[in-house]
């Protein structure tokens, strides 16, 4: 999969991009990320990619030509792409969101930054992606966030087992609490029913602790989430018992 970036700011992606299961994913040539400097489409001797907003206000607000000229050369002749503009006016980035981006063979990601860009620009962004209601100094976290997102989704990114169904989110609850050893920590232990080494009994937990955990912490996922009826079962007991957790 591919990953074009245009950013006034390509030094912020080197070193997330390097590290640890995206830096590997590069060098196995699962993902290839390509930086582009917006500057490099700006033209003058100062290479100008901001100016003041029509009609007056706060901040700078990016040049449409900049960024237009950047995605010519970066679409001119290759594969199609989905162009994707981070910005707080996005729509809420999700894992569902996350799986549908996976599906396309190349992604051009837009970094905005100063008080946004100009309203022209949008002419040829297919989507906007906000990774939450609050607002960065630019784009260029946001993308990172997307394409870390969306890499471990690429088959064989996380190795052999690949991004699991227990994941939070995967299906539409958190995941469920998990232990290593030891098994008794600052005098807490592991849950018994996990050494039990009965498969059965250890699904049924982790189902009923995902849902706990969902319906306390994040209860405007529970209504999204399509439970079954034995959910439905368990989360009615869970109600009905306030635990905690
Ligand atoms: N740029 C600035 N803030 C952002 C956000 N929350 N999401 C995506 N892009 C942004």
């Amino acid at each position: 999969m591919i990953f074009d970036i245009l950013t006034l700011f390509p030094e912020m992606f080197r070193s997330p991009l390097e590290e640890s299961i995206l830096g590997k994913a590069r060098e196995e040539g699962k993902i290839t990320i390509n930086l582009f400097n917006i500057r490099d489409y700006a033209e003058g001797k100062h290479r100008v990619t901001d100016d003041y907003p029509y009609g007056g206000g706060k901040g700078m607000i990016m040049k449409p030509e900049p960024i237009m000229r950047g995605i010519e050369a970066i679409l001119a002749g290759k594969p199609v792409a989905r162009v994707i503009l981070m910005t707080p006016q996005g729509d809420p980035l999700r894992q569902e969101v996350v799986r549908r981006l996976a599906r396309h063979a190349r992604l051009v990601i837009i970094c905005g930054r100063y008080e946004g860009v100009d309203e022209r620009v949008r002419a040829v962004v297919d989507e906007e992606i906000s990774i939450g209601d609050y607002v960065l100094t630019g784009g260029e976290l946001a993308a990172l966030v997307v394409v870390d997102a969306v890499a471990r989704m690429i088959p064989g990114v996380l190795g052999d087992e690949g991004a699991s169904e227990d994941d939070s989110f995967s299906q539409g609850l958190l995941e469920y609490p998990q232990y290593t050893r030891p098994r008794e920590f600052a005098g807490r232990t592991v849950p018994e029913v996990l050494l039990s080494g009965d498969h059965q009994a250890i699904e049924q937990w982790r189902r009923e602790e995902a849902l706990r955990r969902t319906w306390k912490r994040r209860p405007d996922l529970i209504s999204r989430a399509g439970l079954s009826d034995e959910d439905q079962r368990i989360l009615d007991k869970l109600k009905g018992s306030s635990g905690t957790d």
